[in-house]
C-alpha cells in the first residue's frame, strides 16, 4: 500500500477536504430549484457550484487525493446540478421547435459516441478534448450569456461548439488505436499518453486564461453578429430599442438603417480575429498572446464608441471588463513567453572555464543575471560559480519573500560555498537588484566573501533604467575592495537592453 492510499485509509482531512467540497456543491445544486430563475440567489448559487466543481478537482490534485469514490461524487454532483438547473430554467424560457431537435441531434451524437467506446474498448468513455471542455464552459456559461446576449446567439454558439466537439470525440473513437482519455483534440497526432510531467510554466497558465477570453469574446461576437444578421432590426439580441441611436450617426442612411453592417463590422473586428487568436494560442505561438491583448484593447475601444453612442448599459460595461481582462491577460502572456525564451544554452559558451585565473559568481531569479554572466565568462574564459540561496526565492510566493529581504536590506542565507575564491586572481560578481539595492543572497555571498578576493568587476541586471551605484559601493563595503568597474544592464521584459558602465558620479542612487 503506498503513502497516498495510507492516506486515504486513514480518513484524514486532507483526504476528505475535496469530498466535503463536493457534498457543499450538491447541496447547492438541490437549492437552485427554490430559487427564482435568473434572480440574484440562483446566480450566487450557480456561480457558487461552478466555483466548488473547479475547487475540489484541483484540491484533490494538489493534496494528490485523488480517489475514485471522489470522482463517483463528482460524477453525481454535475448530474444533480444539470437536473436541477433544467428544472428550474426551462419552464421559465420558450425554446423554438430547431433549438429543441438540435439537441436531440446532439445527444443521439453523444449516445452513438458512448456506444462505440463500448463496442471499441469495452467501457464508457468520455474524452478529456479541449473542444468537450468548452462546450462544457459555454453550457455553464449559458445562463449569463442569455442575459447578456440573447438566448438565440447562445444557443447557436453552444449548439456550434457543442456539435463539433460531439462530432470530433466520434472521430476520435473511431480512429483511435487504443482508448486515450486525455487526448486534446484531433490534430494532435497521439502524442498525449506518454507526455513527460509538465514543468510549472506561468506562460501556460496565463496562455489557458487568453485561450478562455478569446473564444468567449470571440465566440460571443459571432453568435451577435449571426443573430444581428439573422434579424437586422436587432429583436433576436434585445438591441432594436437601441437602433434609433445608430440612425443618426454619420452615414447612417448608408449604413445603419439597420443592424447588418453592425453585425459584419462585430465579425469582422471581434469575431473572427478572436477565434484566429484562440486557434494560434491552442498551438502556443507568442503571436496568438500579442492578438488576444491587442483585441483586449480593440474590444474596449469598441465599447468607448457604443458609451459615446447609446446610454450605458449592463452588457457593454460587462463586455468593457471583459476586453480589460483579456487585454491583461495578454500583456502578462507575452511577458511570461519572454522571460521563459530568455533562457541560457550553455554550448553557446565554449570559451567557459578555459582561463583557471579568472572566475564570474552569479545569483539569478529569472535568468537575467545568469545569462549576463554566462557572456562575462564567454569573454574572459573565466569559470562560473552560481550562488544558490536557501530560501525560497522563485514563483510568486518566492518574489515577496526576496522583497521583504530587500525592504529591510537583509542578507538571505546561501547554500555553503564550495570554491576556494583565493585561488583567482579576478572576480566578476554579478547580481540583480531587489529594492533599489544589492539582492540578499548576494550580500550574503560578499559577507562571507571578505578579505579572499583579490581584484573585482561588478555587473548589475535590473529592470528600471537607472544606474546603481550604491550597489557597486555596498558591494565594495563588504568585500573589503576597491572595485575595478562595473557594469549596470537593463532588462526590461525578457530582453537585455542597455548595458552601461556605471560612473559613482553620474549614477543615479
Ligand atoms: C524582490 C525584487 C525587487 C526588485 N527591485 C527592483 C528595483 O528596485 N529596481 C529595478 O530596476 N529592478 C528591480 N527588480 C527587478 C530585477 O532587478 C531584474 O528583473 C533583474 O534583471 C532580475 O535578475 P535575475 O533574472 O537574474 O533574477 C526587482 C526584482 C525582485 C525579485
Amino acid at each position: 500500500m503506498n503513502g497516498d492510499q495510507n492516506r486515504r485509509r486513514s480518513g484524514q482531512p486532507s483526504t476528505q477536504l475535496p469530498n466535503c467540497i463536493t457534498l457543499c456543491r450538491i447541496a447547492g445544486a438541490v437549492l437552485i430549484v427554490f430559487t427564482e430563475p435568473f434572480s440574484v440567489i440562483f446566480f450566487a448559487l450557480y456561480l457558487f457550484c461552478g466555483i466548488t466543481d473547479v475547487l475540489d478537482g484541483w484540491i484533490a490534485r494538489r493534496l494528490r487525493a485523488e480517489s475514485d469514490f471522489g470522482a463517483l461524487l463528482d460524477s453525481i454532483a454535475d448530474f444533480v446540478f444539470l437536473i436541477a438547473v433544467a428544472w428550474t430554467v426551462l419552464p421559465a424560457i420558450s425554446l423554438a421547435r430547431w433549438m429543441i431537435w438540435w439537441a436531440g441531434g446532439i445527444a443521439a451524437l453523444r449516445f452513438i459516441s458512448l456506444a462505440t467506446a463500448l463496442c471499441r474498448f469495452g467501457t464508457f468513455a468520455w474524452l478529456h478534448t479541449i473542444g468537450n471542455k468548452c462546450t462544457g464552459l459555454l453550457l455553464f456559461s449559458s445562463p449569463v450569456l442569455c442575459r447578456l446576449i440573447g438566448m438565440t446567439p447562445t444557443v447557436l454558439a453552444l449548439g456550434a461548439v457543442a456539435t463539433l466537439s460531439a462530432l470530433e470525440e466520434l472521430a476520435l473513437l473511431f480512429i483511435l488505436p487504443q482508448l486515450d482519455r486525455d487526448r486534446k483534440s484531433f490534430f494532435e497526432g497521439g502524442k498525449s499518453m506518454k507526455q513527460p510531467m509538465k514543468t510549472h510554466s506561468r506562460y501556460d497558465r496565463a496562455r489557458k486564461f487568453q485561450i478562455f477570453w478569446s473564444l468567449f469574446i470571440g465566440i460571443g461576437a459571432v453568435a451577435g453578429s449571426i443573430g444581428m444578421g439573422i434579424r437586422p432590426d436587432g429583436s433576436a439580441i434585445g438591441m432594436d430599442a437601441l437602433l434609433p441611436y445608430f440612425q443618426v450617426l454619420p452615414f447612417s442612411e448608408l449604413l445603419f438603417q439597420n443592424f447588418i453592417f453592425p453585425s459584419i463590422a462585430l465579425f469582422c473586428v471581434n469575431g473572427l480575429p478572436n477565434l484566429i487568436a484562440a486557434y494560434l494560442q491552442l498551438q502556443k505561438k507568442k503571436s496568438g498572446s500579442i492578438l488576444g491583448g491587442v483585441l483586449g484593447v480593440t474590444l474596449m475601444l469598441w465599447i468607448c464608441i457604443q458609451f459615446v453612442i447609446f446610454p450605458a448599459n449592463f452588457m457593454s460595461t460587462s463586455f468593457f471588463f471583459f476586453g480589460l481582462a483579456q487585454a491583461l491577460t495578454g500583456y502578462a502572456a507575452v511577458v511570461f513567453w519572454k522571460q521563459e525564451h530568455f533562457a541560457v544554452c550553455p554550448e553557446n559558451y565554449p570559451r567557459i572555464g578555459t582561463d583557471p585565473k579568472r572566475l564570474v559568481v552569479y545569483f539569478s531569479r529569472m535568468g537575467y543575471t545568469r545569462k549576463a554572466a554566462f557572456e562575462a565568462a564567454q569573454k574572459t574564459g573565466a569559470q562560473l560559480y552560481e550562488v544558490k540561496a536557501a530560501e525560497r526565492t522563485t514563483g510568486t510566493l518566492g518574489f515577496w519573500w526576496c522583497g521583504r529581504y530587500g525592504m529591510h536590506r537583509l542578507a538571505m542565507p546561501i547554500e555553503p560555498l564550495s570554491i576556494d575564491l583565493a585561488a583567482f586572481d579576478h572576480v566578476t560578481l554579478c547580481s540583480p537588484i531587489w529594492v533599489f539595492h544589492l539582492a540578499a543572497p548576494m550580500r550574503q555571498f560578499c559577507k562571507q566573501a571578505r578579505g579572499k578576493i583579490k581584484t573585482a568587476d561588478y555587473i548589475l541586471t535590473h529592470h528600471m533604467h537607472a544606474g546603481f551605484a550604491n550597489a557597486a559601493r555596498e558591494m565594495d563595503a563588504l568585500l573589503g575592495l576597491k572595485h575595478s568597474s562595473a557594469i549596470s544592464i537593463t532588462c526590461p521584459l525578457g530582453e537585455e537592453k542597455d548595458v552601461a558602465l556605471l560612473h559613482e558620479e553620474n549614477a543615479i542612487v
